[in-house]
C-alpha cells in the first residue's frame, strides 16, 4: 500500500444498516439476538460458545472467524450474534464493496480494540485488498510504502487487535492463505424440518401472527431448508390470511397461498421446476454443462449454481457428475407428476 492510497481513505464504503427498505427491516426484526435464540447448528453453536467464553475469561479478542454456507442460512446473524455475545461494536462491509487500499486501510485504523469487522462475500475481495489484509490480519498491523524509488521506505501501522468475520457462499474460490488465517471455519449447513418448523413459530409470534400447528408444519417444509426462505414464506402467507382470513393462518391458507406463489410440495418454485424441466425435456435428463443449461432457462449461471442447485442437490432431484448436471429419477417423478396446476 502506498501514500496514495492512505489519502483515499473512504469510510463510506462501511454498510450502513439503517438504509434497508421494509421487508429488509422485518428481517432485521426477525434476526435472533443470541446464541441462545439461533436456532439448530448445533456442530457450530457449541465450539462457538466455548470460544466466546473463553476469550471474554482472558480479556482478548476472539480469533478470526470464517462462516460459509448457502445463503439465507445465518451467516451475518451469526456473525452480529457473536459481536453482541462479545459485548463489541461490529463493523460491516463487503468484498465488493472494497475497492481500493485505502477503503479497507480506513476502517481497519478506526477500529477499536475488540471490534469485529464484518466482510461479506469475501470471496469477492481483490487480490490486492486481500494482500494488505493478510497483515492485519496476522501481525495487527498495515504496511504503507512511503515515497517511491530508491528512497521508498516501509512503514508499520499498528493497529487495534480485532477479530475478522468473513462469510462466504463460495468457500473453494477463497485463496490458501487467506483461509489459513482464520482460527475458525465453521459451515452452516441446511436445517432440519424440526429447527424449521421452530424458526417459523418463533418468528410467526414476532410478526404477531396467529398461526395453527399445521399449517407451521406447510410453511416449515415448503421453505427450502433455508431460514430466510420461512422468513419470506411466512410474510406472504400472512398477508394472504390477512385479506382472506381474517388474519388467521389455517392449513388451507397456507397451502392456497403457497399454491398462488406456485410453491410445491418440495417447496420448488416455478424456476426450480424450469431447471429440471429443460434438464429432462431438452437433454434428455443430462449430463449437460451448467452453462448450457443456465442458458435453456435464461437464468444467470451464478444464480443457478448458489441459489437454486444447492437445495435441488440436497434433496436429490439433481446430480452433479464431473460432465455435467443430470436429473434424478426422483426428479423424473416429480416433474411428471406436477401437472398439479404449477408452473
Ligand atoms: N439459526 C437461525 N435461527 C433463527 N433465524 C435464523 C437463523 N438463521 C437465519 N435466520 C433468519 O434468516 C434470515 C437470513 O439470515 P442471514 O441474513 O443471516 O443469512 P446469510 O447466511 O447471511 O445469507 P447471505 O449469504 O444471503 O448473506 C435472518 O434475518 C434470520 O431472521
Ligand atoms: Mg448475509
Amino acid at each position: 500500500m502506498n501514500e496514495e492510497d492512505l489519502e483515499q481513505f473512504d469510510t463510506s464504503r462501511l454498510v450502513e444498516p439503517e438504509q434497508t427498505d421494509g421487508e429488509e427491516t422485518i428481517e432485521i426484526t426477525l434476526r435472533p439476538e443470541r446464541l441462545a435464540d439461533f436456532v439448530g447448528q448445533k456442530a457450530i453453536k457449541e465450539p462457538l460458545s466455548i470460544s466466546i467464553a473463553a476469550s471474554q475469561a482472558r480479556g482478548e479478542p476472539m480469533e478470526h472467524i470464517l462462516l460459509y454456507g448457502n445463503p439465507g442460512l445465518g451467516k451475518t446473524t451469526l456473525a452480529h450474534i457473536i459481536a453482541r455475545e462479545m459485548g463489541v461494536n461490529i463493523k460491516l462491509t463487503s468484498g465488493p464493496a472494497l475497492e481500493k487500499v485505502g477503503d479497507l486501510a480506513a476502517i481497519l485504523s478506526n477500529l477499536s480494540r475488540g471490534d469485529v469487522l464484518f466482510i461479506d462475500e469475501i470471496h469477492r475481495m481483490n487480490k490486492t485488498i486481500e494482500e494488505v489484509l493478510y497483515s492485519a490480519m496476522e501481525d495487527f498491523a498495515l504496511d504503507i510504502i512511503v515515497g517511491k524509488g530508491p528512497a521508498a521506505r516501509t512503514l508499520r501501522i499498528p493497529l487495534e487487535k480485532f477479530t475478522l468475520i468473513g462469510a462466504t457462499t463460495k468457500l473453494n474460490l477463497l485463496s490458501g492463505p487467506l483461509r489459513d488465517r482464520f482460527g475458525h471455519v465453521y459451515h452452516l449447513s441446511f436445517y432440519e424440518p424440526d429447527e424449521m418448523a421452530h424458526i417459523v413459530a418463533r418468528n410467526a409470534a414476532l410478526l404477531t401472527a396467529e398461526l395453527h400447528d399445521e399449517a407451521k408444519r406447510v410453511i416449515a417444509t415448503r421453505a427450502r431448508s433455508t431460514p430466510r426462505v420461512a422468513n419470506r414464506l411466512l410474510r406472504r402467507v400472512r398477508d394472504f390470511a390477512q385479506v382472506k382470513n381474517n388474519g388467521l393462518i389455517t392449513i388451507d391458507v397456507a397451502n392456497e397461498a403457497l399454491t398462488m406463489l406456485s410453491i410445491d410440495q418440495f417447496g420448488l418454485d416455478s424456476v426450480d421446476r424450469k431447471i429440471l424441466r429443460a434438464l429432462i425435456e431438452n437433454f434428455s435428463g443430462g449430463p449437460v454443462g451448467l452453462n448450457t443449461l443456465s442458458a435453456a432457462i435464461a437464468e444467470d449461471m451464478e444464480t443457478v449454481e448458489t441459489v437454486y442447485e444447492p437445495y435441488l442437490l440436497q434433496i436429490g432431484m439433481l446430480e452433479r457428475t464431473p460432465r455435467g448436471r443430470k436429473a434424478t429419477s426422483k426428479a423424473y417423478q416429480h416433474i411428471g407428476k406436477s401437472g398439479v396446476g404449477l408452473v
